[in-house]
């Protein structure tokens, strides 16, 4: 019984939902025995034509179990009792036989492609494209991961006077937490994992409670590629377990995407206890991010990133663009451009392939998205009908008076836009800086000086000239902010692994 979507995933009886964790978290049966006896697979896979024929998501989120129930606390404990004592045989397995196992990881995905963009769709309400970008990113994350292991991890021969050895080793430190977001719940949820795996970690990773599903698989295939079951296990559930997983004294790093005040939180319980070693965070989280537009870009380009940037995914990438400035004598003008161009945009089911802006993840993101546009109603000059039988939040444009009136960020697709004197270049970075954060900024400007302003100027992890800000390309864009955004590593990035990696030198008088 319970309540099931299109694709015939109950996601709401506890029982399934913790047998599925179990199954994951278990040996396979069978060497290569794809499925690994899941039911979770098979169900998936027929999922696959039911959405596609009824272009089914219409975004009625399904009720979250509720993991109180799961003994949260056993779970967690017996998942980092079993990461840890797998940690010395993995650590100790050649690095090139871990990053092989990312790489047979990266072809299962990519041949389960469907099965997994199909539980994207059902589970967290992708549109067919950003399925396919979830799948593609993820399958990246674990090729580039493999890459920069082979290439970075094997021990350095380091001089010294003769007689004397020094070898610089650089290897995994213990246990690592990965807690992943559901807006990216197959690519971060793997980025995160792998890069954690292959330096020789092993990892108790927790997906968001909204998307446990497209983990429980993600971690199945990595079993299959050759992960040992307990160097990887899988705990699901909400803030209880998180913070039960953070506050375990053998916990050696944790790998965190999602809010800022939940990334405070785990900072917070990581010092909590005067005994416990001091371990590292990798915090990605939200931004208030802009794009700063002059009268010399070109107003076709600016419409067309600024619709991508602000309205793909809902809004719901830490990257999109929330608050756009354009210089003031040509604001009028895009704003109406803009408008047009939002007229263009279909909102509709997630399955549906004409579907640029699907609907939100739940009931809560809904209702608070459309309260904030309520008590906005009245500087909203540009919004668009929607469906009612939906979480879908209509793709909104508010004009706000001054920079500053914006301070929190809005998680889904409603735009703000404020204008900016000509020559104050400087002074509007500035303002957008002070708000703290430091995920993406953009310019739109033909003049070389203002691409060189910004350049020196933006406290942003990821600063994008004329172009989008949304979707940075693993080994091309490297992602991550500063400030109130996160600590700074950038996935996708050839230094990424290193924070993962414990070093150690050795000296030796021959
Ligand atoms: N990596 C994603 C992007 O660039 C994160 O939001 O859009």
């Amino acid at each position: 019984g319970g309540h099931r979507n299109s694709a015939g995933l109950d996601l709401s009886d506890v029982g399934t939902l913790e047998a599925t964790v179990a199954a994951v978290n278990s040996p396979l049966p069978q060497a290569g025995g794809a499925g690994g006896g899941l039911a979770l697979s098979s169900d998936a896979e027929a999922g696959v034509g039911r959405s596609t024929a009824n272009g089914s998501v219409g975004g009625e989120r399904v009720p979250t179990p509720s993991f109180s129930r799961l003994r949260e606390g056993d779970q967690v404990v017996a998942a980092i009792t079993r990461a840890h004592a797998a940690f010395p045989g993995w650590s100790t397995t050649p690095v090139d036989e871990r990053a092989a196992c990312l790489e047979r990881l990266a072809d299962l995905l990519e041949k389960h492609r469907d099965e997994l963009m199909a539980i994207c769709v059902q589970e967290a309400f992708k549109t067919i494209g950003d399925a396919i970008g979830e799948v593609r990113e993820a399958a990246d994350f674990c090729r580039y991961y493999a890459q920069q292991a082979r290439l970075n991890l094997h021990p350095i021969e380091l001089p010294g006077p003769t007689g004397e050895r020094n070898t610089l080793h650089i290897e995994g430190r213990g246990v690592w937490a990965t807690i992943a977001p559901w807006n990216f719940p197959l690519a971060i949820f793997l980025g995160q994992t792998v890069a954690a795996l292959v330096t020789g970690n092993t990892v108790v990773a927790k997906p968001a409670p909204q998307t446990p599903q497209i983990a429980a698989r993600a971690v199945e295939l990595a079993h299959e590629a050759g992960v040992p079951v307990d160097a990887l296990v899988l705990v699901t559930g909400g803030p209880e377990v998180g913070a039960a997983l953070t506050a375990d004294v053998r916990i050696q790093g944790v790998a965190f995407t999602g809010s800022t005040a939940t990334s405070r939180k785990i900072a917070r319980s990581l010092l909590d206890d005067e005994t416990r070693p001091i371990v590292p965070l990798i915090a990605e989280t939200g931004g208030i991010n802009a794009m700063i537009v002059d009268s010399t870009a070109l107003p076709e380009q600016v419409v067309a990133d600024v619709i991508a940037s602000s309205f793909r995914s809902a809004g719901q990438r830490c990257s999109a663009l929330r608050l756009l400035l354009v210089q003031e004598d040509i604001a009028d003008g895009v704003i109406e451009m803009l408008s047009g161009a939002m007229e263009t945009l279909r909102i509709g089911r997630s399955g549906d392939p004409a579907t640029d802006v699907g609907p939100v993840i739940d009931q809560a993101a809904y209702d608070r998205l459309m309260a904030y546009r309520e008590s906005v109603k009245a500087k909203i000059v540009k919004t668009l009908d929607a469906p009612a039988d939906g979480l879908f939040v209509p793709p909104t444009l508010v004009r706000i008076g001054a920079i500053e009136d914006l301070n929190q960020e809005w998680f889904g697709p409603i735009l703000h836009v404020a204008t900016w004197e000509a020559g104050k270049l400087s002074e509007t970075i500035a303002r957008v800086n002070a708000k703290g954060y430091g995920l993406t900024m953009g310019l739109h400007s033909r003049i070389a000086r203002a691409a060189e302003v910004i350049e020196a100027e933006a406290a942003v992890g990821n600063l994008y000239i004329n172009r989008s800000m949304i979707g940075a390309v693993v080994g091309s864009q490297p992602f991550g902010g500063e400030g109130l955004s996160g600590t700074g590593p950038k996935a996708g990035g050839p230094r990424y692994l290193y924070r993962f990696c414990a070093e150690r030198a050795v000296s030796v008088d021959t």
